[in-house]
This record gives structure tokens, C-alpha cells and sequence, in this order.
């Protein structure tokens, strides 16, 4: 798998996974364009990706804000083969029931998750599919897919990224550009630091594989489906968590 001539964009690319996905983006050839909205853990992410002999930008950009996205969109100066919709808000958000979720959170949540999804594809699309092979990388969650409790404006974000994904592969498919989502399971990340203990054992003992899950193999998987082959998986969400669900 050769990412070699391919430009990638990694949205949050300054956190745990993203970082991993940068990593493996470059070790894979590509030249990756770093966007965030947090300028500083974006540079570690280029010095890490340079230190391992990458190459990268930074351009920042606020999910939560169209305007900025747009303008992110417009920067493009150049074909993109590939957008890795990494960057949500996956953190401080669980652990809290049905009942008692707060609509500013509900609604900064999709904000960010759903519709900075959307519209950074919207951003790029002309950038895609100028490249003639534009492939879209949509982080899920497997938490959508199996019903993780007291975690519902999250779970219900990342179902809705599925859903998008499903119907946006219909539409950019005569476009040229392949989309897919992967749902991670729970990963050893700053992220979900907070998660209780019984719902990680959950999943270590629940795993085909078991045990703990890094980011590694998931950024792997991302960088493999902005690549040109990954066209054939169009529309597919997989889940990536050493087997606790199955689809
Ligand atoms: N960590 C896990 O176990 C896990 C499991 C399943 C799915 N995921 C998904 O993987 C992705 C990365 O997760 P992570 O654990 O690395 O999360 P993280 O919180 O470590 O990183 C998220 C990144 O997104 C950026 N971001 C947040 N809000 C933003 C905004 N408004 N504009 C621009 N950037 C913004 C943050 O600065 C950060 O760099 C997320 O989509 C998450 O839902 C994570």
C-alpha cells in the first residue's frame, strides 16, 4: 500500500489518534496537510511526522465553525486525495444518562461531529475530485455500533456519521471519490482516560482478540483507505477493535 504522490488531510490532527494517523499517513509516502483547532498540538504532530521523515503543513481550522472550514476549503491550492475526518469532540462527554445530557453539549456535539464532518467534505470536494482518485476516511465509533449507555450524544453523532457516509458514497461515487468509516473500539488514548475501569474491562474480555487496543492498527486502516484500492470498500463502515463487534 503506497500513499507516494497522494496529499492527505487529517482533521484533529493534534490528538491521540490523529497523531498515529499523521504518523502513518507519512510512513505510507503522503504528503499530509495537519489541520486542527489547537495550533500547538498540531506542530508536536508536524515535529513528530518530520522527526520520521515526513513531510506536512499546518492549516488550522475550527470544526464547530463554518466560516473556518470553508476558508480551510478554499486554501486548498491543490488536487486532494484524501480527507481523514478524525477530529470530534470524544472527550468529557460520557458518563452522563439520557436524562440529564445538557443541549448545549448535545448541540456542540453534532456541531462538531456531524456537521464539521459534512461540511468538511463539503470544503473539499472540489480538491477530491480534482485529484481523480479522492477518498473520505469518516471517524465512527463501535459505540454506535453496539449501544454504549450513558454515552448518547456521542453514540448518536458517530450513527449519524455512518448514515452520511452510506449516502454521500452514492453521491460522490459518479464524482470519483470513495468514502468509508471505521469505528474504533475503546482505545488507550488522553480521551477516554475517564472511562470507568469496568467498561474497559468490557472490553478486553469481549475482544476476538483480547486485551487492551492502541491507536496503531486503527491509523493503519485510515491511511490504507485514503489509498487508491480503498475505492472498492465504498460506503462500508468497519469496525476496528480486534473483534468485539461484528457487522
Ligand atoms: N479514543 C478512542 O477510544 C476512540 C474510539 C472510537 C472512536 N474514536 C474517534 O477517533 C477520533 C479521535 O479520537 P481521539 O481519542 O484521538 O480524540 P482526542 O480528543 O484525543 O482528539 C480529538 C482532536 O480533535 C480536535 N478537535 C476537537 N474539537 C475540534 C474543533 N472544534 N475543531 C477542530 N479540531 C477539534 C482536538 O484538538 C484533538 O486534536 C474521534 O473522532 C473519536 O470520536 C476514538
Amino acid at each position: 500500500m503506497s500513499l507516494k504522490n497522494r496529499t492527505i488531510l487529517v482533521t484533529g490532527a493534534g490528538g491521540g489518534l490523529g497523531r498515529d494517523i499523521v504518523l502513518a499517513c507519512g510512513r505510507a509516502g503522503a504528503h499530509v496537510i495537519l489541520s486542527d483547532y489547537n495550533k500547538d498540538l498540531a506542530k508536536t504532530s508536524l515535529a513528530a511526522l518530520e522527526s520520521a521523515g515526513g513531510t506536512g503543513e499546518i492549516r488550522l481550522a475550527d470544526l464547530s465553525d463554518p466560516a473556518s472550514i470553508a476558508a480551510l476549503g478554499a486554501s486548498l491550492d491543490g488536487p486532494l486525495h484524501g480527507l481523514i475526518n478524525n477530529g470530534a469532540i470524544a472527550t468529557g462527554i460520557g458518563g452522563i444518562g439520557y436524562r440529564d445530557i445538557e443541549i448545549d453539549v448535545w448541540d456542540k456535539v453534532m456541531q462538531v461531529n456531524v456537521r464539521g464532518t459534512w461540511l468538511m467534505i463539503r470544503a473539499c470536494a472540489d480538491a477530491l475530485i480534482a485529484s481523480g482518485s479522492g477518498r473520505v476516511v469518516n471517524l465512527a465509533s463501535d459505540t454506535a455500533l453496539w449501544g454504549a449507555q450513558n454515552l448518547l450524544a456521542y453514540t448518536s453523532s458517530k450513527g449519524a456519521v455512518m448514515a452520511m457516509t452510506r449516502s454521500l458514497a452514492r453521491e460522490m461515487g459518479p464524482e470519483g471519490v470513495g468514502l468509508t468509516a471505521i469505528a474504533p473500539g475503546i482505545m488507550t488514548t488522553e480521551s477516554t482516560e475517564y472511562v470507568p475501569e469496568a467498561r474497559h474491562k468490557l472490553y478486553e474480555t469481549g475482544r476476538a482478540v483480547p486485551g487492551k487496543q492502541g491507536t496503531l492498527e486503527a491509523a493503519e486502516v485510515a491511511a490504507f483507505l485514503v489509498s487508491e484500492p480503498a475505492i472498492t470498500l465504498t460506503g462500508q463502515t468497519l469496525p476496528v477493535d480486534h473483534g468485539f463487534v461484528f457487522n
